[in-house]
């Protein structure tokens, strides 16, 4: 009885510090500067894995997409067989933008982002999204 206790307090205990860092990470995430400075760009995605089918992109446009390991990410076509992905993280105070053709639109503050180049069009952001390197792959979208 008192070993199951025990091993019930650690559980508990373990429980609440893996909530707790849990909880100062998402708020750490949340938190971004005033001053329109970039924010730390995402770690490189795994190379290879498909985050979108071209043909689905018009030319010129683009749609919201995930890596395999769930970053939120844009993927864009600049040209008939070309494809362009940056970071879907805002770069004012870390919103997840969202694609609207030629343009990536932030729902927090109102900046603006060329969908195809990731440069900022409209602030309060200064700084582009972060490009994630795809190539383009018997008509798939790969990273790496
Ligand atoms: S987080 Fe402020 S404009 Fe995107």
């Amino acid at each position: 009885m008192t070993a199951e206790l025990h091993t019930r307090r650690n559980i508990l205990t373990t429980g609440a510090a893996v909530a707790g860092v849990a909880v100062g990470t998402v708020a750490l995430a949340a938190c971004g500067s005033d001053s329109g400075t970039a924010a730390a760009p995402a770690a490189a995605p795994a190379a290879g894995a498909t985050v979108a089918t071209l043909a689905d992109i018009p030319v010129g446009e683009s749609m919201s997409a995930k890596t395999a390991d769930g970053q939120e990410i844009v993927v864009s076509r600049p040209t008939e067989t070309t494809a362009a992905a940056f970071s879907a993280i805002c770069t004012h105070q870390g919103c997840t933008v969202k694609a609207a053709g030629a343009v990536l639109n932030c729902p927090c503050h109102g900046s603006e982002f060329d969908a195809l180049t990731g440069a900022v069009k409209k602030g309060p952001a200064t700084s582009p999204l972060p490009s994630v390197a795809v190539k383009v792959a018997d008509g798939k979208v790969v990273t790496g």
